[in-house]
């Protein structure tokens, strides 16, 4: 077609998820199914998930936005993440998690949760996969709260 130009790139991660909109309906999904979830949400073993999943809600907002947010960088979108507790990195989140004190099962069981949450809305494996790994490169900085010694 005259004027039209061939655009061999791979489109990013951002844009095969379908964008902004449909990365915040995955993330609000998975957000109120983990506050179900009996290791990571409501009746979580570790006190401080139990304590911030019954009494802090006020916050899910919030979380919701800032887990867009993330998403949205990581995979490649416009957006730019900034966190309210940098870490060292500009995507870092070791400082965001450090005080929940998050177990490696705790993190698993969230693993879990996401998985469902992308087969709900039917999200390709491929692209699946991708958010997985996206997640999972950042287990050890959401863990690392629970590695360090008792305050
Ligand atoms: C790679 C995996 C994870 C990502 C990408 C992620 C993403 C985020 C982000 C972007 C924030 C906001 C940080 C900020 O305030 O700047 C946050 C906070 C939080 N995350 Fe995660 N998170 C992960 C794992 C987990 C896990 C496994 C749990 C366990 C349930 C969890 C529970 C929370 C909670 C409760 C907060 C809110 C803390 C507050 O009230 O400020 N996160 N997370």
């Amino acid at each position: 077609m005259e004027g039209s130009i061939i655009v061999s790139a791979e489109q990013s991660l951002y844009d095969r998820l379908g964008g902004v909109f449909a990365i915040a309906a995955v993330v609000d999904y998975f957000s109120d199914r983990i506050l179900e979830n009996p290791i990571a949400g409501k009746a979580s073993p570790n006190p401080q998930l139990r304590e911030w999943s019954n009494n802090q809600l006020g916050r899910l907002p919030g979380l919701k936005f800032m887990r867009t947010l993330w998403v949205c960088a990581a995979a490649g979108g416009p957006q730019q993440y900034v966190a309210t507790k940098p870490g060292e990195t500009l995507m870092g989140l070791e400082n965001a998690h450090r005080d929940l004190r998050i177990s490696s099962d705790e993190f698993d069981a969230v693993a879990g949760v996401l998985e469902e949450s992308l087969d709900h809305f039917g999200v390709p494996e491929r692209e699946k996969g991708e958010v997985l790994g996206a997640f999972a490169a950042h287990k050890e900085e959401v863990i690392t709260g629970s590695k360090s010694a008792a305050a």
